[in-house]
């Protein structure tokens, strides 16, 4: 499937905060997640999305398939916060593909922390950054769950 990535405009932003609370209740399966149920949901703040960092739609023709949020960490210095591909479309190399189109627009240091406890999460990193860098990267486990970083440059 022909995909790409398209910057969430701030007219959308009600659709990127739609997306967001079923990509938590996703994560809620790994680790436990605050739900408020004043409001009935799951609490984030998109603001810097809007700001100093990025949001991307990823998309074919005009269907949302996802999303991917990067923070710019400033000297070059970038990370995949969350990404989010939807049940119908998993498993068919959209993630990774979208993933691959990220590295390609903003080139310098990359930090990747995979969802803690999650092996698919995991196995989808090792995967794609592996595939990406030819496995010119460092993969490191820290914390009380053992959390999946990893570290790869692109600026050359
Ligand atoms: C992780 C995620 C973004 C991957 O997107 P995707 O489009 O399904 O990924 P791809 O098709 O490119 O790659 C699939 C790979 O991811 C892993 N994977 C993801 N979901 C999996 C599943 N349900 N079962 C088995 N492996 C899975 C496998 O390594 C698989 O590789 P393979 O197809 O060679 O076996 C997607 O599953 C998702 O949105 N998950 C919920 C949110 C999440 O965990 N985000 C990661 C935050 S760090």
């Amino acid at each position: 499937m022909d995909i790409k990535i398209n910057k969430v405009a701030k007219k959308n932003r009600k659709i990127l905060e739609n997306l967001m609370q079923l990509y938590l209740h996703d994560l809620s399966l790994y680790f436990p997640i605050d739900f408020n149920s004043n409001k009935g949901l799951y609490e984030y703040d998109l603001d810097p999305y809007f700001d100093n960092n990025y949001a991307f739609f990823i998309k074919s023709n005009d269907d949302i398939l996802g999303f991917v949020l990067i923070d710019d960490n400033g000297d070059n210095n970038y990370e995949i916060s969350e990404i989010f591909v939807l049940n119908n479309y998993k498993c068919k190399n959209i993630g990774e593909n979208a993933v691959s189109k990220v590295f390609n627009k903003f080139k310098g240091n990359w930090t990747i922390k995979a969802v803690p406890s999650s092996p698919k999460a995991e196995s989808f990193w090792k995967k794609t950054i592996s595939k990406y860098t030819k496995d010119n990267y460092k993969l490191l486990h820290t914390g009380k769950y053992d959390r999946a970083e990893f570290y790869f440059s692109n600026n050359k």
